[in-house]
Parts: C-alpha cells; structure tokens; sequence
C-alpha cells in the first residue's frame, strides 16, 4: 500500500518529536520539514532524512504530492496556518493544541475548514491516545462506576521548566490556556458532557517572573456539567519533584483511577534507608507512546478516508472552555459557558 506522504512545520521542542515519530510509522514517510529556525531544518534534515527541508511553510501548503500536513508551531501560529493550508488546497490537517487563542479565531478556523472541505482535521489531545484513559473510559461506558458523580484531575509541571515558562508563557496563552485544556478535553470525554458553569481562583506562589507577563503559576477550578457531574482540577507550574498527572472518575458503584507517585522506569527503589523513587521528569516521558499512537491515527485516518477521534469540535470546544476558565480565575469568580 502506498505510504501517507506528511509534511511537518515546527521543529521545536515538540516538532522535532513529531518528526521523528512520523518516521517510526511503517504506512507513513516524513516527506517535508519545516521551521524558521534554519538550524532547526538543517538538522532535521540532516537526521531524518526528508524528502526535503524549507524554511517557508507556505512550499509545504502547495506541495499537492503531500497527503497530509502536521502543524506544530507556536499556538499564536495556529490559526493562520490552518486557514492557509486550507485555502490552498490541503485536505488533511493535523493541528498541536490548542486550535487557536481566540474565539474569532477558531471560528475563522472552523468556516475556513469547512467552506475548503478539509477532510481529516485531528487536533493534538494526545491523551485520548494514552491506554490507561482508554480503559478508563471503557469501564465508564460499560457502568463500571455506576452512574459518575465526580471527576478530579491533577496536573503538575516541573519546577525545573520555570525559566522556560516564564520566558513561553506571552506566546503560550498562560497558565489555564496552555496546560489545562488537555485536562477539559479529557474530562468531557470521558464523561461525555460539556462544562456549563466554572469557578476558578489562583495565582503566582513560586515564580515572581510570571507576574510580570500577567500569568500565574498555581490554580484550582470547579465546574459543573451539562449531565450533573461535578469537577475539580487543580494546577501547577512548580512541583519539585518531577511531572505528576492523575485522573479520577467517582460514580454511585464504584471509582477509576489514573495516577499514583508517578515512577521513573516505574520502579520501586528500596534499601536501608527505605525508599527512594526518581519521579518521572516532563510531560514527553510521561505521555511519550500516545505522541506516535496519535500520529499513527491521524496517517491511517487518511489511508483509510475515516474520521479522527479527536477533531474540529474537541479543540473548538477545548478553546472556548478555556477563555471561560480563564475569565472565571482572573475574576475569582463563577462564570457561565
Ligand atoms: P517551540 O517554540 O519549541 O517550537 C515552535 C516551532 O515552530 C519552531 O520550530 C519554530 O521555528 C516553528 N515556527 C514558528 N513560526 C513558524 C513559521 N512561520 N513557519 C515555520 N515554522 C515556524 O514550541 P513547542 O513547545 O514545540 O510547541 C509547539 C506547539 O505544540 C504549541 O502549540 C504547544 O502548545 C504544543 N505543545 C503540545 C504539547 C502536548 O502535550 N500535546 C506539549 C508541548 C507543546
């Protein structure tokens, strides 16, 4: 069967990933590679041997022997890259998350993806690919908890990111944009409704330089959704000791649960002195297999003309939730979608 010819943009701290992932899956060839970073394109050129490299996005877009394209710049870049590849003609979009940074600009995004009959469009929820989540999820589904009451999630980033942060954070969107909608879009699938009101509060604990570009590091929201169920996130940028998520669905019969002391190599490490766990470090150790498996999805999507798991609407739905989110943290106060 002939490969899916993908051709990426944004060879970053994520793309460059993504590239090499995309080189790992046997009905796909990493056919184009893109970034304004020349280096950056040197070497993945150098490294994983594309059919070629460009620093313009746009030789990508009117390439017609690509199959699909894969968007992995910065989230402020989203929206009119996605609208350009549209008008030019591309049918098979894969976009990192989240959709864009604005409600005008995911409704540009959704009229230009459809008005242009983009075919496959997958967004970057890459949890929805990750196995404990879906078993979590089928066991939901087959009424394993009874009916859900509750859905708690955790999601702590490492301290050892807080240079970083600061200096990604103005492009990023913040704290509630950038990290929690991967959160909302695991809470409203796996209990399959949307959030109708929020209440949020938080702000800089740890890292002062945050203040200066009107972000904070901490913060905790409860919401409620459209079926009754309750939830509760809570956030941080500054965990000390390594990269920490856990999911909790509480219901009339029974609990689920993802997440305990989150194991390097998941091992147990005892001696004399008791035990002493290494702690997972970032979010790619973590979630590492479910990058390819979305990646996996989103080429056999194309190969076999089907419709993505996770798509326009998720990362629509996700965006719209945050700009709430974020509203009902700054104000403190409770906010309605
Ligand atoms: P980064 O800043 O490390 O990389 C951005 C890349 O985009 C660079 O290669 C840059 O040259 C390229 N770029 C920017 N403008 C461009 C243009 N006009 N033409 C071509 N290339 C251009 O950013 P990072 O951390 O890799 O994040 C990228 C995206 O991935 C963001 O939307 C972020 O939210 C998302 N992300 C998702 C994660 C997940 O868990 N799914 C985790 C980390 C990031």
């Amino acid at each position: 069967m002939k490969k899916v010819k993908l051709g990426i943009i944004g060879l970053g701290r994520l793309g460059r990933s993504h590239a090499e992932n995309i080189r790992k899956i046997a009905n796909a060839e990493l056919t184009a590679v893109c970034s304004v970073v020349e280096e950056e394109v040197n070497s993945a050129v150098k490294d994983l041997e594309p059919g070629y490299g460009s620093t313009d996005y746009h030789e990508l877009l009117n390439d017609k022997e690509l199959d699909g394209i894969v968007i992995a710049s910065n989230s402020s870049f989203h929206c009119q890259m996605i609208c350009d590849a549209a008008e030019a003609g591309v049918k098979n979009i894969y976009c990192e998350k989240p959709l864009a940074m604005t409600l005008e600009e995911i409704n540009l995004i959704k009229e230009s993806v459809e008005k242009n009959g983009v075919n496959v469009f997958q967004i970057g929820y890459n949890r929805r690919f990750d196995k404990s989540l879906i078993a979590m999820k089928k066991k939901i589904d087959a009424g394993f908890i009874g009916k859900p009451i509750l859905i708690k999630l955790m999601n702590r980033d490492p301290a050892s990111m807080a240079e970083y942060i600061v200096k990604f954070s103005p492009t990023s969107g913040g704290l509630v944009f950038d990290m929690l909608t991967h959160d909302y879009d695991v809470a409203r699938w796996l209990i399959d409704s949307d959030a109708v009101t929020v209440y949020g509060m938080g702000g800089v604990y740890a890292y002062e330089g945050l203040a200066a570009v009107k972000d904070i590091d901490n913060c905790i929201l409860t919401m409620s959704f459209a079926n009754g169920v309750m939830g509760f996130m809570e956030t941080t940028r500054n965990c000390t000791y390594g990269y920490h998520v856990e999911v909790e669905v509480f219901g009339t019969e029974g609990s689920v649960r993802m997440g305990t002391t989150p194991n390097k190599d998941r091992l147990v490490a005892l001696n004399k002195e008791g035990e002493n766990t290494e702690c997972v470090e970032w979010f790619y150790e973590f979630w590492e297999p479910t990058f390819e498996a979305e990646l996996q999805h989103f080429t056999d999507c194309i190969q076999n003309n089907e419709q993505p798991v996770v798509g326009l609407m998720d990362g629509y739905k996700a965006v719209q939730w945050a700009i709430t989110a974020k509203e009902a943290v700054d104000k403190r106060t409770i906010v309605n979608m």
